[in-house]
């Protein structure tokens, strides 16, 4: 009732935002944050002990529109399983899907036979038990679908959800870490809706050359994501579980975040900075002052990590032949995600200066140096790394254990990649011969390799040696992945 100027008053302010930018938002108003319900599991035997179903859920990503999902205890997305570092962990996983699954403990060093990739087949009504000791440090890791050729549409559907690993020596910095309160997993995804409604997972060449990405943003299954806080600091641990958009997060106001954590735990310091990019698989975790009373937003813009390449702007591919598409979307307007609402000024609590004491990175322990080099052949035709595309029955690489080697990852192609290693946490030594940012500083398993980019890494494999059951390294453009920009190792004696 009114006129269409009243109308425009009466928008909320992120309505009006994704007017101007690409990224849409379906009905107005605010909804309360999702938070994955904590699971601890049960200590049972001197483990402790999991109980994950995975099972065919529903969800209105539109309100009154149901969508077919998939979630792990849950219609969508699962648990945040807490663990601490030094215990074991058994994991009892049962597939209730008509379909194969596997579910990987991304982050993790563990047992090849119990990392949950490809070779780890679930079969439709099966149970999966895998065990292994909590070795990683303190931070967000999370599990998800690592089917082969099949994991793309299966974390789209949902099958993926956070892991917290805690540790002493975290604990003892007195940060935020009340799950739920002050300590708040963020899952980043972005999804497309057909004209019903209805989730869609586009399969046509565009959506497998770039990767599936969506016009609609969700952080947990939520979106325009509110969140009322009860504490003066927030930490917020984001995942980006996107399968294939990178974003760059900040802060409404321009205000400065604490960089705390990157993949594998905490920094040695924290970095104030005011933008964050996170490509699919990347996590980071960072303190929010809130102590001032006043409202904040989480913002997310969406690089082009395709010079250009599909873009609008006249590409190798560009609008005149493709087309503006809404799996495309990508803006350099800053969009909402996360609306953060303070419940009034608080005093202001000091950060730790010295987070953790990481060891000193010195690529010249590395006894020798192995080349990837990522490609994305004509058209995407040839999703591949050394000139090879994924194959279940090759061992591309055999890595001694214990043994430091630096990994040097080029990127041949006009797109950025981030590239994961499974069983490993590894350091940036550097980017084309550049020191790393901030968020590189720390332990990574997934680092952004950019279009003509040479990264190296420094990395060791501790234990786990198995000469039969490889591990895999890929890019975590799920896409991509499923196209075959995937390798396998095993870990052997040395
Ligand atoms: Cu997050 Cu091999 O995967
Ligand atoms: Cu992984
Ligand atoms: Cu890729």
């Amino acid at each position: 009732a009114g006129t269409a100027a009243a109308g425009l008053v009466a928008l909320p302010l992120s309505a009006c935002e994704a007017q101007n930018s690409l990224f849409s938002a379906d009905g107005a108003g605010a909804n309360p944050l999702a938070i994955p319900e904590l699971n601890q599991g049960i200590v049972e035997q001197g483990e402790r002990v999991f109980r994950l179903s995975i099972s065919a859920g529903q969800k209105e990503f539109v309100p009154g529109v149901v969508s077919p999902t998939i979630g792990i205890n849950a219609p969508y997305l699962g648990p945040t399983l807490e663990m601490r570092r030094g215990e074991r962990v058994r994991l009892h996983v049962d597939n209730g899907l008509d379909d194969g699954a596997t579910v990987h403990w991304h982050g993790f060093e563990l047992p090849a036979a119990a990392d949950g990739g490809p070779h780890q087949l679930i079969r439709p009504g099966a149970r999966w038990s895998p065990s292994f000791e909590v070795r990683q440090r303190a931070s967000l890791y999370w599990y998800h679908s690592h089917l082969h050729r099949g994991t793309g549409p299966q974390v789209y559907a949902g099958l993926a959800a956070p892991i917290y690993v805690r540790d002493d020596e975290e604990d003892a910095l007195d940060l935020p870490s009340e799950y739920g309160v002050d300590d708040i997993p963020l899952i980043v995804q972005d999804r497309v809706l057909d004209n019903s409604g209805k989730l869609l997972y586009p399969q046509n060449m565009h959506a497998q050359m770039m990767g599936v990405r969506g016009d609609r943003l969700y952080v947990n299954g939520t979106q325009n994501a509110v969140f009322d806080a009860r504490t003066g600091q927030l930490r917020l641990r984001i995942l980006n579980g996107s399968n294939a958009r990178f974003y760059d997060f900040s802060l409404s106001g321009g205000q400065t975040m604490e960089l705390i954590a990157s993949d594998g735990g905490l920094l040695d310091r924290p970095h104030a900075v005011r933008s964050l990019r996170l490509a699919p698989g990347e996590r980071a975790q960072i303190l929010v002052d809130l102590s001032e009373g006043r409202p904040l937003s989480l913002l997310a813009t969406s690089p082009d990590n395709s010079m250009g390449m599909m873009g609008n702007g006249g590409g190798m591919m560009g609008g005149g032949m493709m087309g503006r598409r809404r799996d495309d979307a990508r803006t350099d307007e800053p969009f909402r995600i996360l609306d953060i609402r303070p419940s009034g000024s608080s005093p202001r609590r000091n950060l730790p200066p010295q987070l953790a004491a990481l060891p000193a990175l010195d690529p010249s322990l590395a006894v020798r140096t192995r080349r990837f080099v990522l490609d994305m052949g004509m058209m995407g035709g040839g999703m591949s790394i050394n000139g090879a595309s994924m194959d279940m029955n090759v061992i591309n690489e055999r890595v001694p254990v214990g043994q430091w080697e630096i990994w040097e990852i080029a990127n041949a192609s006009m797109m950025a990649h981030p590239f994961h290693i499974h069983n490993v946490q590894f350091r940036v030594i550097d980017r084309d011969g550049h020191a790393p940012p901030p968020l590189e500083t720390g332990f990574k398993d997934t680092v952004i390799v950019n279009p003509r980019e040479q990264v190296r890494v420094l990395l060791r494999f501790e234990e786990h040696s198995d000469p039969d059951t490889p591990y895999m390294y890929h890019c975590h453009i799920l896409e991509h992945e499923d196209a075959g920009m995937m390798g396998q190792f095993v870990v052997v004696n040395s």
